[in-house]
Protein backbone atom coordinates (compact mmCIF):
# COMPACT_ATOMS: atom_id res chain seq x y z
CA UNK A 1 0.00 0.00 0.00
CA UNK A 2 1.30 3.23 -0.83
CA UNK A 3 0.68 6.34 0.94
CA UNK A 4 -2.34 7.51 -0.81
CA UNK A 5 -4.04 3.84 -0.95
CA UNK A 6 -3.50 3.75 2.84
CA UNK A 7 -5.59 7.41 3.38
CA UNK A 8 -8.22 5.86 1.24
CA UNK A 9 -8.27 2.11 3.35
CA UNK A 10 -8.07 3.93 6.81
CA UNK A 11 -10.99 5.89 5.83
CA UNK A 12 -13.45 2.70 5.01
CA UNK A 13 -11.95 1.29 7.62
CA UNK A 14 -12.72 4.02 10.19
CA UNK A 15 -9.31 4.45 11.91
CA UNK A 16 -6.12 4.16 11.36
CA UNK A 17 -2.95 1.75 12.43
CA UNK A 18 -1.19 2.04 15.61
CA UNK A 19 1.38 4.91 14.73
CA UNK A 20 3.49 4.62 17.76
CA UNK A 21 5.98 2.75 15.88
CA UNK A 22 7.10 -0.91 15.70
CA UNK A 23 7.90 -3.15 18.53
CA UNK A 24 11.05 -4.61 18.43
CA UNK A 25 9.96 -8.40 19.13
CA UNK A 26 12.40 -11.95 19.71
CA UNK A 27 11.96 -14.92 17.67
CA UNK A 28 8.90 -16.73 18.91
CA UNK A 29 6.58 -13.03 19.40
CA UNK A 30 8.12 -12.33 15.47
CA UNK A 31 6.65 -16.08 14.78
CA UNK A 32 3.31 -15.09 16.40
CA UNK A 33 3.30 -11.96 14.04
CA UNK A 34 3.71 -14.39 11.18
CA UNK A 35 0.71 -15.97 11.52
CA UNK A 36 -1.11 -13.01 12.15
CA UNK A 37 0.27 -11.51 8.75
CA UNK A 38 -0.49 -14.71 6.74
CA UNK A 39 -4.51 -15.04 8.73
CA UNK A 40 -5.50 -11.70 7.95
CA UNK A 41 -3.79 -12.18 4.54
CA UNK A 42 -6.61 -14.71 3.95
CA UNK A 43 -8.90 -13.05 5.44
CA UNK A 44 -8.69 -9.62 3.29
CA UNK A 45 -8.86 -12.47 0.20
CA UNK A 46 -12.50 -13.80 1.52
CA UNK A 47 -13.74 -10.52 2.54
CA UNK A 48 -12.68 -9.02 -0.86
CA UNK A 49 -14.43 -11.82 -2.06
CA UNK A 50 -17.35 -11.64 -0.34
CA UNK A 51 -17.89 -8.10 -0.44
CA UNK A 52 -17.57 -8.72 -4.61
CA UNK A 53 -20.65 -11.74 -4.58
CA UNK A 54 -22.57 -9.29 -2.42
CA UNK A 55 -22.14 -6.08 -4.53
CA UNK A 56 -22.70 -7.61 -8.03
CA UNK A 57 -25.55 -9.78 -6.77
CA UNK A 58 -23.56 -13.04 -7.56
CA UNK A 59 -26.44 -15.75 -7.42
CA UNK A 60 -26.77 -16.85 -3.35
CA UNK A 61 -25.05 -13.40 -2.23
CA UNK A 62 -28.05 -11.27 -3.79
CA UNK A 63 -30.14 -9.72 -0.65
CA UNK A 64 -33.07 -8.51 -1.74
CA UNK A 65 -34.27 -5.75 0.72
CA UNK A 66 -32.26 -2.35 -0.18
CA UNK A 67 -32.32 -1.40 3.59
CA UNK A 68 -30.67 -4.37 4.62
CA UNK A 69 -28.16 -4.81 1.53
CA UNK A 70 -26.81 -1.54 2.68
CA UNK A 71 -26.38 -2.14 6.05
CA UNK A 72 -24.42 -5.85 4.75
CA UNK A 73 -22.17 -4.28 2.54
CA UNK A 74 -21.68 -1.22 4.65
CA UNK A 75 -20.40 -3.58 6.92
CA UNK A 76 -18.02 -5.83 4.80
CA UNK A 77 -16.62 -2.81 3.13
CA UNK A 78 -15.73 -1.79 6.53
CA UNK A 79 -14.67 -5.48 7.58
CA UNK A 80 -12.63 -5.77 4.52
CA UNK A 81 -10.70 -2.55 5.09
CA UNK A 82 -10.06 -3.11 8.46
CA UNK A 83 -8.58 -6.50 7.70
CA UNK A 84 -5.96 -5.03 5.20
CA UNK A 85 -4.92 -2.66 7.97
CA UNK A 86 -4.55 -5.77 10.47
CA UNK A 87 -2.20 -7.37 7.58
CA UNK A 88 -0.66 -4.22 6.55
CA UNK A 89 0.23 -3.36 10.30
CA UNK A 90 1.52 -7.12 11.60
CA UNK A 91 3.91 -7.35 7.97
CA UNK A 92 5.25 -3.29 8.70
CA UNK A 93 6.15 -4.90 12.06
CA UNK A 94 7.64 -8.11 10.54
CA UNK A 95 9.94 -5.55 8.14
CA UNK A 96 10.52 -2.95 11.37
CA UNK A 97 12.43 -6.03 12.49
CA UNK A 98 13.88 -7.34 9.32
CA UNK A 99 11.66 -10.33 8.89
CA UNK A 100 10.36 -10.61 5.50
CA UNK A 101 6.59 -10.07 5.01
CA UNK A 102 4.65 -12.92 4.68
CA UNK A 103 3.04 -12.97 1.02
CA UNK A 104 -0.15 -14.17 0.01
CA UNK A 105 -0.98 -17.67 -1.20
CA UNK A 106 -4.14 -18.70 -3.36
CA UNK A 107 -6.90 -19.78 -1.81
CA UNK A 108 -10.31 -21.92 -2.07
CA UNK A 109 -13.77 -20.92 -0.61
CA UNK A 110 -16.04 -23.63 -0.27
CA UNK A 111 -19.45 -21.14 0.08
CA UNK A 112 -21.00 -20.49 -2.60
CA UNK A 113 -23.99 -18.39 -0.61
CA UNK A 114 -24.25 -15.40 2.23
CA UNK A 115 -25.46 -17.36 4.68
CA UNK A 116 -22.89 -20.12 4.57
CA UNK A 117 -20.02 -17.65 3.46
CA UNK A 118 -20.86 -15.71 7.06
CA UNK A 119 -20.94 -18.74 9.00
CA UNK A 120 -17.78 -20.10 7.85
CA UNK A 121 -16.66 -16.25 8.63
CA UNK A 122 -17.92 -16.96 11.77
CA UNK A 123 -15.81 -20.34 12.25
CA UNK A 124 -12.39 -19.48 11.32
CA UNK A 125 -12.93 -16.24 13.29
CA UNK A 126 -13.47 -17.88 16.18
CA UNK A 127 -10.33 -19.98 15.55
CA UNK A 128 -8.35 -16.20 15.14
CA UNK A 129 -10.53 -15.01 18.67
CA UNK A 130 -8.64 -18.21 20.39
CA UNK A 131 -5.37 -17.55 18.49
CA UNK A 132 -4.81 -14.14 19.58
CA UNK A 133 -5.02 -15.21 23.35
CA UNK A 134 -2.29 -17.51 22.60
CA UNK A 135 -0.82 -14.24 20.89
CA UNK A 136 -0.75 -12.87 24.03
CA UNK A 137 0.10 -15.73 26.22
CA UNK A 138 3.47 -16.03 24.31
CA UNK A 139 3.83 -12.51 24.47
CA UNK A 140 3.55 -11.48 28.03
CA UNK A 141 5.66 -14.84 28.21
CA UNK A 142 8.16 -13.51 26.68
CA UNK A 143 8.43 -10.30 28.67
CA UNK A 144 6.68 -7.95 25.33
CA UNK A 145 4.21 -6.74 27.80
CA UNK A 146 3.78 -3.78 25.18
CA UNK A 147 1.87 -5.31 22.19
CA UNK A 148 -0.80 -7.14 24.50
CA UNK A 149 -2.87 -4.31 24.02
CA UNK A 150 -2.79 -3.85 20.58
CA UNK A 151 -4.02 -8.08 20.61
CA UNK A 152 -6.57 -6.94 22.99
CA UNK A 153 -7.71 -4.03 20.36
CA UNK A 154 -7.86 -6.85 17.35
CA UNK A 155 -9.88 -9.17 20.08
CA UNK A 156 -12.83 -7.07 20.50
CA UNK A 157 -12.97 -6.01 17.60
CA UNK A 158 -13.10 -9.47 15.43
CA UNK A 159 -15.49 -10.23 18.37
CA UNK A 160 -17.61 -7.46 17.27
CA UNK A 161 -17.14 -8.75 13.41
CA UNK A 162 -18.45 -12.32 14.51
CA UNK A 163 -21.46 -10.56 16.64
CA UNK A 164 -22.46 -9.03 12.97
CA UNK A 165 -21.85 -12.45 11.66
CA UNK A 166 -23.78 -14.37 14.25
CA UNK A 167 -26.63 -12.21 14.23
CA UNK A 168 -26.99 -12.56 10.48
CA UNK A 169 -27.60 -16.09 10.81
CA UNK A 170 -29.97 -15.72 13.27
CA UNK A 171 -27.97 -16.65 16.65
CA UNK A 172 -27.39 -14.80 19.36
CA UNK A 173 -24.46 -12.20 19.22
CA UNK A 174 -22.39 -13.41 21.74
CA UNK A 175 -21.22 -17.33 21.83
CA UNK A 176 -20.85 -18.13 25.31
CA UNK A 177 -18.92 -16.41 28.60
CA UNK A 178 -15.12 -16.96 28.17
CA UNK A 179 -14.43 -18.11 24.18
CA UNK A 180 -12.82 -20.82 22.93
CA UNK A 181 -8.72 -21.32 23.80
CA UNK A 182 -6.71 -21.98 20.67
CA UNK A 183 -3.14 -22.32 19.64
CA UNK A 184 -1.23 -21.02 16.62
CA UNK A 185 0.11 -24.84 15.63
CA UNK A 186 -4.11 -24.86 15.36
CA UNK A 187 -4.75 -21.85 13.61
CA UNK A 188 -1.86 -22.48 10.93
CA UNK A 189 -3.05 -26.33 10.78
CA UNK A 190 -6.26 -25.20 9.76
CA UNK A 191 -5.84 -22.26 7.40
CA UNK A 192 -3.52 -24.60 5.70
CA UNK A 193 -6.06 -27.57 5.27
CA UNK A 194 -9.43 -25.59 4.86
CA UNK A 195 -8.37 -22.31 2.54
CA UNK A 196 -4.60 -23.00 0.87
CA UNK A 197 -4.73 -23.87 -2.61
CA UNK A 198 -1.60 -26.51 -1.98
CA UNK A 199 1.80 -25.51 -3.11
CA UNK A 200 0.77 -21.72 -3.80
CA UNK A 201 2.24 -19.81 -0.61
CA UNK A 202 5.49 -18.25 -1.94
CA UNK A 203 6.77 -18.13 1.69
CA UNK A 204 4.68 -19.34 4.34
CA UNK A 205 8.11 -22.06 4.57
CA UNK A 206 9.38 -19.24 6.49
CA UNK A 207 6.69 -19.53 9.45
CA UNK A 208 7.90 -22.18 11.68
CA UNK A 209 4.58 -24.21 12.79
CA UNK A 210 3.30 -27.48 11.60
CA UNK A 211 0.63 -27.95 9.67
CA UNK A 212 -1.12 -31.55 11.12
CA UNK A 213 -2.86 -34.39 9.17
CA UNK A 214 -6.50 -33.09 8.68
CA UNK A 215 -8.87 -34.74 10.81
CA UNK A 216 -12.52 -34.40 8.70
CA UNK A 217 -15.94 -34.26 11.23
CA UNK A 218 -17.69 -36.58 9.42
CA UNK A 219 -21.31 -36.19 10.83
CA UNK A 220 -23.26 -33.34 9.02
CA UNK A 221 -24.06 -30.01 10.46
CA UNK A 222 -25.73 -28.63 12.33
CA UNK A 223 -24.55 -30.09 15.57
CA UNK A 224 -26.96 -30.46 18.21
CA UNK A 225 -26.66 -29.45 21.34
CA UNK A 226 -26.58 -32.63 22.94
CA UNK A 227 -24.71 -35.83 24.38
CA UNK A 228 -23.42 -37.48 20.99
CA UNK A 229 -21.24 -39.86 19.43
CA UNK A 230 -19.51 -37.85 16.57
CA UNK A 231 -17.76 -39.46 13.50
CA UNK A 232 -14.61 -38.25 12.44
CA UNK A 233 -11.79 -39.63 9.18
CA UNK A 234 -8.11 -39.30 9.27
CA UNK A 235 -5.97 -40.74 6.76
CA UNK A 236 -3.77 -43.20 8.13
CA UNK A 237 -0.26 -43.12 7.48
CA UNK A 238 0.27 -46.66 9.24
CA UNK A 239 -1.85 -49.91 9.53
CA UNK A 240 -2.39 -50.36 12.89
CA UNK A 241 -3.30 -47.45 15.24
CA UNK A 242 -0.22 -45.29 17.28
CA UNK A 243 -0.43 -46.52 21.03
CA UNK A 244 -1.52 -43.75 23.42
CA UNK A 245 -4.07 -42.06 20.49
CA UNK A 246 -6.68 -39.94 21.80
CA UNK A 247 -9.46 -37.62 20.64
CA UNK A 248 -9.42 -34.37 22.48
CA UNK A 249 -11.93 -31.42 23.12
CA UNK A 250 -11.43 -27.66 23.50
CA UNK A 251 -13.94 -25.45 24.51
CA UNK A 252 -14.04 -22.16 26.24
CA UNK A 253 -11.00 -21.95 29.12
CA UNK A 254 -11.97 -25.40 30.12
CA UNK A 255 -9.45 -27.83 30.71
CA UNK A 256 -8.80 -29.99 26.87
CA UNK A 257 -11.33 -33.26 27.55
CA UNK A 258 -9.75 -36.15 26.97
CA UNK A 259 -11.44 -39.50 24.99
CA UNK A 260 -11.10 -42.62 23.46
CA UNK A 261 -11.03 -43.13 19.89
CA UNK A 262 -13.88 -45.37 19.50
CA UNK A 263 -14.42 -48.29 16.92
CA UNK A 264 -11.95 -47.33 14.45
CA UNK A 265 -12.62 -48.97 10.95
CA UNK A 266 -9.76 -48.82 8.15
CA UNK A 267 -11.10 -48.37 5.04
CA UNK A 268 -7.85 -48.14 2.16
CA UNK A 269 -5.64 -46.07 4.54
CA UNK A 270 -8.90 -43.86 5.78
CA UNK A 271 -9.74 -44.24 9.03
CA UNK A 272 -13.49 -43.39 10.53
CA UNK A 273 -14.01 -43.72 13.24
CA UNK A 274 -16.11 -42.23 16.75
CA UNK A 275 -15.71 -39.50 20.00
CA UNK A 276 -18.29 -39.29 22.50
CA UNK A 277 -18.92 -35.06 22.78
CA UNK A 278 -19.61 -34.62 26.44
CA UNK A 279 -22.06 -31.80 25.75
CA UNK A 280 -24.17 -31.60 28.25
CA UNK A 281 -21.87 -31.90 31.40
CA UNK A 282 -20.06 -28.77 29.97
CA UNK A 283 -22.49 -26.84 28.35
CA UNK A 284 -20.07 -26.87 24.83
CA UNK A 285 -21.90 -24.17 22.62
CA UNK A 286 -20.02 -22.18 20.37
CA UNK A 287 -16.38 -23.83 18.94
CA UNK A 288 -14.99 -27.22 20.24
CA UNK A 289 -11.37 -27.84 18.44
CA UNK A 290 -11.05 -31.01 18.33
CA UNK A 291 -7.43 -32.89 17.82
CA UNK A 292 -6.13 -36.68 17.61
CA UNK A 293 -3.06 -36.81 20.32
CA UNK A 294 -0.78 -39.46 20.59
CA UNK A 295 -0.20 -39.19 24.34
CA UNK A 296 -2.71 -37.99 27.04
CA UNK A 297 -0.18 -37.22 29.81
CA UNK A 298 -0.64 -34.36 31.61
CA UNK A 299 -3.04 -32.46 28.96
CA UNK A 300 -3.71 -29.40 31.30
CA UNK A 301 -4.39 -26.45 28.32
CA UNK A 302 -4.32 -26.04 24.62
CA UNK A 303 -0.36 -25.52 24.98
CA UNK A 304 -0.41 -29.27 26.11
CA UNK A 305 -2.61 -30.61 23.09
CA UNK A 306 -0.87 -28.89 20.70
CA UNK A 307 2.56 -30.64 21.47
CA UNK A 308 1.20 -34.01 21.04
CA UNK A 309 -2.09 -33.83 18.19
CA UNK A 310 -1.00 -35.52 15.31
CA UNK A 311 -4.28 -34.85 13.37
CA UNK A 312 -6.26 -31.27 13.36
CA UNK A 313 -8.28 -29.49 13.77
CA UNK A 314 -11.72 -30.35 13.29
CA UNK A 315 -13.71 -27.39 14.04
CA UNK A 316 -17.36 -28.30 15.31
CA UNK A 317 -19.69 -25.28 16.00
CA UNK A 318 -22.58 -25.86 18.42
CA UNK A 319 -24.78 -22.79 17.94
C1 LIG B 1 -18.28 -15.93 -4.25
O1 LIG B 1 -19.05 -16.56 -5.23
C2 LIG B 1 -18.38 -17.62 -5.93
C3 LIG B 1 -19.37 -18.13 -7.00
O2 LIG B 1 -20.49 -18.69 -6.38
C4 LIG B 1 -17.98 -18.69 -4.94
O3 LIG B 1 -17.27 -19.72 -5.61
C5 LIG B 1 -17.11 -18.09 -3.84
O4 LIG B 1 -16.79 -19.08 -2.88
C6 LIG B 1 -17.85 -16.95 -3.19
N1 LIG B 1 -17.00 -16.32 -2.17
C7 LIG B 1 -17.23 -16.44 -0.87
C8 LIG B 1 -16.25 -15.74 0.02
O5 LIG B 1 -18.14 -17.09 -0.39
C1 LIG C 1 3.66 -37.44 18.97
O1 LIG C 1 3.34 -36.31 18.19
C2 LIG C 1 4.27 -35.25 18.34
C3 LIG C 1 3.72 -34.04 17.63
O2 LIG C 1 3.35 -34.32 16.30
C4 LIG C 1 5.63 -35.70 17.81
O3 LIG C 1 6.57 -34.67 17.96
C5 LIG C 1 6.06 -36.93 18.59
O4 LIG C 1 7.25 -37.45 18.02
C6 LIG C 1 5.00 -38.02 18.57
N1 LIG C 1 5.36 -39.07 19.50
C7 LIG C 1 5.23 -40.38 19.21
C8 LIG C 1 5.60 -41.32 20.30
O5 LIG C 1 4.83 -40.77 18.11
Amino acid sequence: MNAQQKDTVNVLAHGTEPNGGAPTLGKDDILSIQLIAFNEIFEVAFFTDLLFNVTNNVQGFEIADPTERNKVINALVAIQAQEELHADNANAILSANNVAPIQACKYQFPTTDLMHALALASTFTDVVLGTLQDVQFHLATNGAAGVVPIIGSVIGQEGEQNGFFRNYNDQIPSAKPFLTRSTREFAFSALNQNFVVPGSCPNSNTIDLPVFQTLNLVTPGPIQPINQQLTFSVHADKPTQPSGTALVFINGQNTPIVTTVVNPQNNNGEVTFEGNFPYVANVMDGLTIAVLVNSTDNLNSAEDVAKVTIAGPALIEVN
